[in-house]
């Protein structure tokens, strides 16, 4: 066997590898417990991927790529380490925008290095470059939404729909010009209708629908991805792209469900008649009733006295960085016989796992760590729900009022608790910023202040009781 060929089966048993390490890295993400390991398979899976890659390449790999490979690895690890978690989302988006371009430049020196196209490799072009360039622009709008760069408000122009579809109509003219003909002119003319699309669909997308916006885009990088390895001939990218383009449209519509949203209606902008969200940012409402609130000494009491207490994670526990003190007075109740358990929202924070992530951060034990789903029917049982910096996810008006931005989006019930208590630092509202009713409930006190101090007071006050 030559050499040549011994490495081209080399690197597909390397690819082969590299395929079954992404899958179970996927696998091991899906729960807290393997998380860790799922993060090294997909890790190991990339470097062999790069190694099989660099070792099968026609051309000594020139010093420049390998640079640039070196500077991009520093560069992201870098960026990896310094975001916070709140700004996950726009770092993702910002790394999607990445993709598309890729695919954009990728489709660009095929077409430029050939002289005679093929038609099946001309709709492969074709397909990544408008992909990879909606991609592109779409990713790029979300992260400045994201970042309060641009206002995070649905910019919904007249006749919408109209002109998706008109631009949809005209891509697939232009897909046929460049397939049978293969002319730059359809490709560019095709590439800049993608930019426009990319812009138009993210901007009609409020501020409430963002996360789900982000999601979609990391599919649509996915598809990018695998359109690319068609065009490379690499069977891994494919493989990886299919992973990330179908991972990304199930956690898409996961999150939807979970925010009672059309995925249509979030894909387009509103198509479908969904009344837009109220943007985050946008004026919140003003308090409409009265709120009772108690101070560390009396909590206190009403938590040694409990038997069944549930905590209830928002985002004000993610920005105050609470989750230290929190587990900390869970191990103090836990070992005075009080069962403690956590209710997870879908949505609680700012992106998917928000809350289970800073959980086991503070080592607080998976198994009393429960969805919304295992433990919404116990809240009648339980003494007392302490909601930390949480606020839409408790917000009885999404079952209560048809007229609320957020009707219909299933909720964690607190409110049938015995003694619900919400630790926030004012009478502002959460990120939909609608008025909640739950505050102003007989059996609701309020336990102002932030997250981190406060809760690190009552866990002084409770340890003070022995
Ligand atoms: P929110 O509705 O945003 O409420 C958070 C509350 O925390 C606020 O009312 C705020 O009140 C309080 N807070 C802020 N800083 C605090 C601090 N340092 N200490 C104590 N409290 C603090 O959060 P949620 O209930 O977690 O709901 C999540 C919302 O974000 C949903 O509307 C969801 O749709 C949306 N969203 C979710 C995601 C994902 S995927 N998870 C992504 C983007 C958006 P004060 O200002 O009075 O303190």
């Amino acid at each position: 066997m030559s050499t040549e060929i011994q490495n081209i089966v080399l690197a597909g048993a390397a690819y082969l590898v590299a395929a079954v390490l992404f899958i179970l890295s996927l696998k091991g993400l899906g729960s807290q417990v393997t998380a860790r390991r799922g993060n090294w398979y997909g890790i190991i899976g990339m470097v062999v991927a790069i190694a099989a890659t660099l070792a099968v390449a026609e051309h000594t790999p020139r010093p420049e790529l390998l640079a640039a490979i070196a500077g991009g690895g520093v560069i992201g690890g870098l960026m990896a380490a310094r975001v916070g978690m709140t700004q996950m989302p726009e770092l993702v988006a910002l790394l999607h925008s990445f993709v598309g371009l890729a695919a954009v430049l990728v489709g660009y020196s095929l077409q430029l290095g050939s002289k005679h196209m093929p038609t099946t490799e001309a709709v492969e072009i074709f397909l990544d470059v408008f992909i990879g360039a909606l991609t592109f622009t779409g990713s790029i709008l979300a992260f400045l939404k994201l970042r309060g760069s641009v206002s995070g408000k649905p910019m919904l122009l007249p006749g919408r729909h109209m002109a998706n579809l008109l631009m949809a109509i005209a891509s697939l003219v232009l897909a046929g010009v460049y397939a049978s003909k293969g002319q730059l002119w359809a490709l560019g003319a095709g590439t800049a209708i993608a930019c426009v699309l990319g812009v138009h669909l993210v901007a009609a997308i409020g501020g409430a629908d963002m996360p789900v916006v982000v999601s979609m885009l990391n599919s649509y990088s996915g598809w990018t991805a695998a359109a690319a390895g068609f065009m490379l001939r690499n069977d891994l990218l494919i493989i990886t792209g299919a992973l990330v383009g179908s991972s990304g449209a199930i956690l898409s519509v996961i999150m939807c469900k979970a925010m009672n949203r059309s995925i249509i209606s979030v894909i387009f902008g509103g198509f479908g008649g969904d009344a837009p969200k109220p943007a985050a940012g946008a004026a919140p409402a003003a308090p409409a009733g009265d709120m009772t609130d108690l101070d560390d000494k009396a909590l206190a009491s009403a938590l040694l006295e409990a038997k069944e207490v549930v905590i209830i994670p928002g985002y004000g526990m993610a920005v105050a960085r609470a989750q230290h003190a929190v587990r900390e007075l869970t191990d103090f109740l836990r070992g005075k016989g009080v069962t403690v358990r956590f209710a997870i929202h879908p949505v609680a924070g700012r992106l998917p796992g928000h809350m289970n992530v800073l959980l086991a951060e503070a080592n607080v034990p998976y198994d009393i760590v429960l969805e919304m789903d295992e433990i919404n029917s116990d809240f009648p049982a339980t003494d007392v729900s302490i909601v930390i910096g949480a606020n839409d996810i408790v917000n009885p008006a999404a079952e209560d009022d048809p007229t609320s931005p957020i009707a219909g989006m299933p909720v964690l019930q607190v409110w049938k608790s015995k003694l619900v208590v919400v630790n926030k630092r004012s009478k502002g509202a959460g990120y939909a910023g609608i008025d909640n009713p739950l505050f102003y409930k007989p059996n609701t006190k309020m336990y102002f202040g932030d997250a981190k101090g406060a809760i690190e007071k009552l866990v002084t006050e409770v340890k003070s009781r022995g």
